[in-house]
């Protein structure tokens, strides 16, 4: 397995490579990223794998200094999982002078959801996977890039300037990975205490009872749907959580839905002080 810690040596790396197939992650890898990695090798003809905790997508009062970075642990993973490349640049080469250019998600879609919550998060995640696209596919002739759907919006995102760019890559959601009991697999999960652990479970059953009540009252799905959000918000109120948002929409932009669009349901809660993300399609 090779690392490149610059742009530079990861197109050396890939000279003569006409296909790579592209995770992104911010490193601290679990079985979801390493479920990602797996199905990329048969994708393309190299395996390449981007860590890099990105300050850009990080507002000042979050996580970033904290976002535990495992390097040695992770290349193990890799190599593990047969990844041929690993990219992991240094912040003052993929940055190398203040990044002020800029990629601006469609507000319709970029504002709302986590954009409302985490304000120029997709700004700085649409610029550095911008940035990634074009250190692993430039000059390529073709290439995938794999996300996890967990981060939902974050793949919408992805896929509109992806094609909004025409940049010649696929891209490809992959299902959430879950732990036994439900909780979609997340490098944050790591920040929760024994007791929120075992509670933390309680979003994912809220999305789904959520869901349930909106499948029900599909005749009348507008009416009835601020209701059953408020309810979904209070019931994990009163058991200690702040949640930001618990919503179904359209699948097709994540506006509010109509009678028979394809439907799917969102989630953000801090539990003390970790903030947990989670969906599912209905
Ligand atoms: O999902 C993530 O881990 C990050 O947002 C990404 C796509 C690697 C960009 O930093």
């Amino acid at each position: 397995m090779l690392i490149a810690r610059s742009i530079d040596e990861l197109r050396q790396h890939l000279a003569g490579r006409q296909s790579p197939a592209f995770v992104p992650t911010m490193g601290n890898l679990h079985a979801g990223h390493i479920k990602l990695v797996q199905l990329a090798k048969p994708k393309g003809d190299s395996t390449v794998v981007s860590i890099f905790v990105n300050r850009l997508q990080f507002l000042p009062h979050e996580d970033f200094d904290s976002y535990p970075r495992t390097w040695e642990a992770d290349c193990a993973k890799l190599e593990a999982a047969g990844c041929d490349v690993v990219f992991a640049p240094r912040e003052t080469d993929l940055y190398p002078e203040a990044q002020t250019v800029k990629v601006h998600a469609d507000p319709a879609l970029g504002d709302i959801l986590e954009g409302e919550f985490r304000p120029s998060f997709f700004i700085g995640v649409s610029t550095v996977v911008m940035k990634l696209l074009n250190s692993v596919f430039a000059g390529k002739a073709q290439g995938v890039a794999i996300f996890g759907k967990k981060d939902y919006q974050q793949l919408m995102v992805i896929r509109q300037m992806v094609r909004q760019f025409a940049l010649p890559i696929e891209v490809m959601g992959v299902d959430t990975c879950r732990a036994e009991d439900g909780l979609a697999l997340s490098s944050r999960n790591g920040y929760l205490s024994e007791t929120e652990r075992t509670e933390a479970v309680q979003l994912q059953l809220a999305l789904r009872e959520l869901g349930r009540g909106a499948v029900a009252a599909a005749d009348a799905l507008n009416t009835h749907l601020p209701a059953l959000e408020a309810q979904a918000m209070a019931g994990l109120r009163q058991r200690g959580w702040q949640p930001d948002y618990l919503t179904v929409r359209r699948r097709q932009d994540l506006q509010a839905p109509q009678a028979k669009d394809a439907l799917v349901v969102l989630g953000a809660a801090r539990l003390g002080n970790t903030r947990l993300i989670d969906n599912f399609e209905i």
